[in-house]
């Protein structure tokens, strides 16, 4: 006998969700079950790097479904081949691991640091990470993240994270001892806010790193493939990591996402890493597709030029509602609202069609489509003042 259960009710109730169903998307734009329109500043959290459904991205995958979806991670297979060399090709590393998700490339980060430590370092396993930081929800990477939230869950945390402070490097020099292996952060704090680590605090502890044998890693899982105006923010600073993980963007919308690391820091064996969908064609096809337009230097150029206009746009928006500082680069910026109100806000956003994401109580975070168009930001920009324009008069009215 069927039980007759609400589809809602037969997911696990991890987050609080709108009731709304989205069926379609388009550019930058989500159409739910009723045929109602959203203009989407979220793009499934910062991953839609070129919008809703690119023809690019969804031909790509047809084709590469017709051919062959997957021949086993035990075997090679060209679309992961290809993949891998481009992304070699486009940055300062040698190889490439591709997984499922950003997590997991995260811990393979961690793994290859702790592998690094084993062999290089004289059992070296501790990696420092930085308060506020967020690398994922496994447990290795809850643990080495810095979010509040995390603390008292799940307990007890995988061993060896010790916490600095973003932009502070005498509070990372502190922690290094002999068991130190690495360094670990986001160069901007994405969940936590948008808190950009300032280029010369990277460039700092890049120096830092090699005046004592550490690996500097990066996690761009938000910040590369362009978010920022440059494929990978580190270009930003002038320095290399030795190990980067790549997710959300690099697959436009698909679950893929990769550990890269120089040659050095390369030195996984065989056993030491692996799984079942880790470089499937399928998945690498849609990432060929996305690195193809993304790395193109007209493609970043507009992508920039969106951003400073977003950024300017936003600043204007913060004038004349008395708001706080505009943070972030490229696409990724948050707008400071100063009072505890992002929430009220996504729901009236919402309401109205617009789809905007607040990782912190008194902060909206934007990260459109990087091929978003000036005209839509203006809309979104007049659909944000006129929901803060409601705001200030309910404020008033209290
Ligand atoms: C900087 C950063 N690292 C890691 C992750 C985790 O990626 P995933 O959700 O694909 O596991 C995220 C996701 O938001 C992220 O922003």
């Amino acid at each position: 006998m069927l039980k007759a259960i609400h589809p809602f009710d037969a997911l696990m109730n991890i987050t609080a969700r709108p009731p709304t169903v989205f069926v379609r998307g388009e550019g930058s734009y989500l159409w739910d079950d009723t045929g109602k329109r959203y203009l989407d500043f979220i793009q499934g959290w910062a991953v839609n790097c070129l919008g809703h459904a690119p023809a690019s991205v969804a031909e790509a995958i047809a084709a590469q479904a017709k051919l062959l979806i997957t021949p086993s991670p035990a075997f090679y297979n060209s679309a992961s081949l290809k993949l891998a060399k481009a992304l070699v090709e486009n940055s300062a590393f040698d190889q490439v691991f591709f997984t499922n998700s950003g997590a997991e490339a995260n811990e393979g980060a961690i793994k290859l640091a702790r592998k690094y430590g084993a062999r290089h370092r004289g059992g070296a396993f501790e990696i420092i990470t930085f308060e506020g930081g967020f690398h994922g929800r496994t447990l290795a990477t809850m643990s080495a993240s810095g979010k509040k939230a995390f603390e008292p869950l799940f307990e007890p945390k995988v061993a060896g994270f010790r916490k600095a402070k973003l932009n502070d490097l005498d509070s990372a020099k502190a922690l290094i001892n002999d068991n130190t292996v690495a360094v670990m952060l986001e160069p901007i704090q994405g969940e936590a806010g948008v808190w950009p680590a300032t280029d010369q605090f990277l460039q700092a502890l890049r120096a830092l790193t090699h005046e004592h044998g550490l690996l500097l890693i990066f996690d761009e899982i938000q910040t590369g493939m362009g978010r920022t105006g440059k494929l990978f923010d580190y270009e930003h600073a002038g320095i290399a990591p030795d190990i980067i993980t790549l997710g959300k963007g690099i697959g436009g919308g698909v679950p893929l996402a990769a550990l890269l690391a120089t040659e050095q820091a390369s030195c996984f064996e065989h056993g030491d890493q692996g799984g079942t969908f880790n470089g499937n064609p399928l998945m690498c096809a849609a990432g060929l597709a996305v690195l193809e337009e993304v790395s193109k230097p007209a493609f970043l150029k507009a992508a920039t030029e969106a951003g400073l206009y977003l950024e300017s746009e936003l600043q204007k928006l913060s004038a004349r509602h008395g708001l706080g500082e505009v943070r972030g680069r490229g696409l990724l910026l948050a707008l400071d609202l100063k009072l505890q109100i992002g929430a009220s806000i996504v729901a009236q956003a919402l309401e109205a069609g617009l789809l905007l994401n607040s990782p912190q109580p008194d902060a909206l975070r934007f990260m459109p489509a990087l091929n978003v168009t000036r005209e839509e930001i203006a809309a979104m920009i007049d659909q944000l003042d006129a929901i803060l324009t409601k705001c200030g008069a309910a404020r008033r009215d209290v």
